[in-house]
């Protein structure tokens, strides 16, 4: 038997459908949230009668369900009425006004934007916006680098609804102090699921995407279990996975608990957002950068030596890269100059990350 025969056939795959298992697909419903959507939809609630909605600021450590919840109530709305135009923008990768502007005009469906200055495109929009309703959801709001929009907003949108996203609310304790009282933010809290949620929310995951009877449950309780205590449903989606692809990989017919152990060793491969999941020379990279924010990649490497360092380059511009991949810090290509292209890497996330 060669090594491919081995393994299972594509008929024999333990995986019903991979994609209930992606970060970003969008169950049908979001259980465990629905104080949470009820809450959103009572700010958006005035806009049915003409009216301004209110404004909130939603805020949660990572993997709770915020993201989720949000656009579920979004989605459910587009279906619900076409007087209210619903807008998301995740301000990690639109960080500045003019993208959020051009996002705007991309979202809806103004194409002219070329040549355009910020003011010239946002006069375009309001129009059409000011015509119906808006709400608005900007994710990661505290990785935008300038208000300037939420200020045109304000004062250019007659109706609308402002929804923040953020992992800690002392970005919101700390924002100006003007643009503050114009929102009049209501906080919502999105607290770590229990146990029972996560083993809830996991099962249902794995109903869609695993044939039936296929995981152990010993080998599922892990699962859960482990995801409980890091709380955050993007690494059981992960565990649940790794453990189906290890399993088949041993051309296993089931998804033992051994399996399970085995994926959950490999967490710390994956998304981890607290500095806490860090490992140790993660940890000293990132803590290099917070002293040597907006430097070159290669001068970087040499203080990393200099300190004692191990390891060749590739594998410090890896470590780079999945410190950048996990938000810990930002990194932006440079063109051109004498030494040709090279990587500025910022520190960019400060340590409010491990206090939600
Ligand atoms: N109640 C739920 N029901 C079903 N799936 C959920 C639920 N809560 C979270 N998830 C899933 O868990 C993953 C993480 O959720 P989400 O992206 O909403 O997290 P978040 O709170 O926005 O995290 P972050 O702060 O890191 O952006 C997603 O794949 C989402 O579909
Ligand atoms: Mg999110």
């Amino acid at each position: 038997m060669g090594i491919f025969d081995r393994m299972l056939g594509d008929s024999e795959s333990l995986f019903m459908d991979p994609v209930p298992l992606d970060y970003d697909f969008m169950p049908k419903l979001v259980p465990y949230r629905e104080k949470e959507q009820q809450q959103i939809a009572v700010a958006i609630k005035p806009l049915f009668s003409n009216r301004n909605g209110k404004n909130i600021l939603i805020h949660g450590p990572p993997g709770v369900g915020k993201t989720v919840a949000v656009r579920h109530v979004l989605n459910e709305l587009g279906e619900k009425t076409d007087d209210i135009i619903p807008i998301y923008i995740n301000t990690w990768q639109k960080n500045t006004t003019f993208k959020i502007v051009i996002e705007l005009c991309d979202q809806l469906d103004y194409k002219f934007t070329h040549n355009k200055k910020t003011e010239e495109l946002f006069n375009i929009v309001q129009k059409d916006l000011n015509k119906k309703s808006v709400v608005f959801c900007f994710d990661e709001i505290d990785k935008v680098e300038d208000l300037d929009f939420l200020y045109m907003l304000l004062e250019q949108i007659y109706r609308k609804t402002i929804i923040m996203i953020t992992n800690y609310k002392s970005w919101a304790i700390e924002m100006d102090e003007r643009i503050k009282s114009r929102l009049s933010l209501e906080f919502l809290e999105f607290r770590k699921y229990t146990p029972a949620e996560v083993t809830g929310i996991l099962k249902e995951r794995l109903r869609y995407a695993f044939v039936p009877d296929v995981w152990q449950p010993e080998a599922f309780n892990i699962a859960a279990e482990k995801t409980a205590e890091i709380g955050d449903i993007r690494t059981g989606l992960y565990i649940l996975r790794e453990a189906g692809n290890i399993a088949e990989n041993r051309a296993s017919r089931k998804i033992e608990s051994k399996d399970t152990e085995e994926a959950i060793k490999k967490i710390s491969e994956m998304k981890v957002k607290k500095t806490a999941e860090l490992k140790d020379d993660e940890q000293a990279i990132l803590d290099l950068i917070k002293n040597n924010s907006g430097k070159k990649i290669g001068d970087l490497f040499s203080i990393y030596k200099e300190k004692g360092g191990e390891g060749v380059y590739k594998t410090f511009q890896r470590k780079i890269e999945f410190l950048s991949r996990n938000k810990f810090i930002s990194t932006e290509k440079q063109l051109g100059g004498t030494e040709g292209t090279t990587t500025i890497v910022k520190y960019e996330r400060d340590a409010k990350l491990d206090e939600y």
